[in-house]
């Protein structure tokens, strides 16, 4: 685990009776803290508009610790101490005197602890907000340019235009620098996503495969067995082009197709993602199937004639010397059978049948599992026993549970607070990337007719036909499918892909 403890800091949050900050932010500083990964000074304000008190604060973060944490207590007992550190201010969010107060408490604060003041700033609020604290904090001198550093972490969505994004880029960058500002994506957060460049990369049997000549083509899964919950208001706005297409799956494409960079800094990492998006052919709603799950419209502070996608599925290319023909189709969405994350590469056939008994050799497939099932699945051909010549499609598993156990996978805001305290920015999103992103999506956000598909199934049919008329078809999401593990719940049957 990387080193956070040199710099003695202050995590001021805003939105801290919020669910993130309970069921996220403190979960992780707790654990980061049962590791030793936080200098012993480091402070905690959470500020919100709620009035109360810092014991009532208290409690119902240390519910979240219980509920969410990696190391909850019972593994790890530090909350005492841990919770010493935290501080509760209520105040409103455009009022001055709220900053004030802030810059007093933590003077305050600093002279108890040791050195250096710095102070890392993170945006749990609602989006709406942003500008507002983003001046405020500016005009109140919050920002320390010397003795010490001041960073801010952004939470998304940011924007929910290239329009709105610039925007908002631009109020950010009245106040802070480029180097201090922190877009958060949780899932570059994940243990899983960082490792396929650790697979492409720090493997050499993989990479001269990686590209046009090897590769038929890619599929990115993102599904999820929940509903919009109690989030109907912000969704129905955003729909899941905003909410999963602009930012996950991009980073995950990003990340599957990029080149390899010569050094491997925040920079040169940043500068390949963008390439990517930039090779990124227009998308448009003709390449894409929209779905909305049946009982969508009736969910709470969801407009009754909704039209808004809880499905996509995409194809895109990347118009580059890589990946020139090679499609990859993009697909997410919520209540559906399964919740899973992967990337599968699959590999162009063999260019000639030696075995007359082996009928239509399946493809060969990388599968990247990045949740849940942490894990990486290799399918090949191999003879079945007997005199026959026919063979059977097998798979290698590895599988991180197995083999660095069960508490060995950080949750991705452990991770990213961490790199944001060690001001190692190569898992936020830079401002061109993030402006990119929102240019590929905009045209996607164009008010559709949707497939309505059933809850518990694997999406609109017509995201069948939409691969079948390629050629292709998806990757089963299916509970017998060998990326799923015999402990799952498999109690709920996904309907067959065909
Ligand atoms: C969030 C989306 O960014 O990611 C949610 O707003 C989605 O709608 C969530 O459920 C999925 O994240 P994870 O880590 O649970 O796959």
């Amino acid at each position: 685990m990387p080193d956070a403890t040199r710099d003695p800091t202050t995590i001021i949050i805003f939105g801290a009776s919020g669910d993130l900050t309970q069921r996220k932010l403190i979960p992780a500083l707790h654990s980061l803290n049962c590791e030793d990964a936080l200098h012993p000074d480091t402070r905690i304000i959470g500020v919100a508009r709620t009035e109360m008190d810092r014991q009532e604060f208290l409690e119902s973060l240390y519910e979240g610790v219980e509920n969410y944490a990696r190391l909850k207590p019972g593994i790890c007992e530090l909350w005492d101490s841990f919770s010493e550190r935290i501080h509760y201010m209520s105040g409103q969010y455009d009022d001055p005197e709220t900053y004030r107060r802030i810059d007093a408490f933590q003077d305050e604060l600093e002279h108890e602890g040791e050195s250096a003041p710095n102070r890392l700033f993170y945006l749990a609020i609602p989006p709406l907000l942003y500008p507002e604290v983003i001046k405020q904090i500016g005009e109140g001198g919050l920002v320390r340019r010397e003795n010490g550093w001041t960073r801010i972490i952004v939470e998304k969505p940011f924007g929910r235009d290239l329009e709105s994004a610039q925007k908002l880029n631009e109020q950010i960058h009245a106040v802070f620098d480029e180097s201090q500002v922190y877009r958060i994506d949780h899932y570059l957060g994940k243990v899983t996503v960082q490792n396929i460049l650790f697979l492409r990369f720090g493997n050499a049997i993989f990479e001269p495969l990686w590209n046009r000549n090897y590769i038929d083509h890619v599929q990115i899964t993102m599904a999820e067995t929940v509903g919009v919950g109690h989030r109907g208001g912000y969704y129905d706005r955003a729909g899941v082009v905003r909410d999963m297409f602009q930012n996950h799956l991009l980073q995950l494409l990003t990340l599957t197709a990029l080149e390899p960079p010569s050094v491997f800094t925040s920079k040169t990492l940043r500068d390949q993602k963008v390439q990517v998006l930039q090779a990124i052919r227009p998308l448009n709603p003709e390449d894409a199937v929209y779905g909305q799950y049946e009982g969508y419209r009736a969910e709470r502070h969801v407009d009754e004639d909704s039209n808004t996608p809880t499905f996509i599925a995409i194809r895109a290319w990347i118009d580059n010397w890589r990946w020139q023909g090679v499609p990859f189709y993009l697909r997410s969405g919520k209540r559906l059978c399964f919740k899973t994350t992967e990337i599968t590469l699959e590999f162009k056939s063999v260019p000639h049948r030696l075995f007359p008994g082996a009928t239509g050799l399946p493809p060969n497939r990388l599968s990247i599992i990045i949740q849940p099932n942490e894990s990486i699945h290799l399918r090949f051909e191999t003879k079945r026993p007997g005199s026959g010549v026919d063979t059977e499609p097998v798979n290698m598993v590895f599988r991180y549970d197995e083999h660095f156990g069960d508490y060995s996978l950080p949750d991705a805001y452990e991770r990213l607070l961490l790199d944001a305290l060690q001001g190692d920015a190569s898992l936020f999103s830079r401002s061109d990337e993030i402006e990119l992103a929102w240019q590929l999506a905009d045209p996607l956000t164009v008010d559709v007719e949707p497939h309505l598909y059933r809850q518990g199934g694997t999406g609109p049919d017509a995201v069948d036909v939409f691969v079948q008329a390629d050629g292709r078809r998806w990757v089963p999401m299916d509970a017998n499918h060998p990326h799923h593990f015999a402990e799952d719940d498999t109690s709920r049957p996904c309907r067959e892909a065909s």
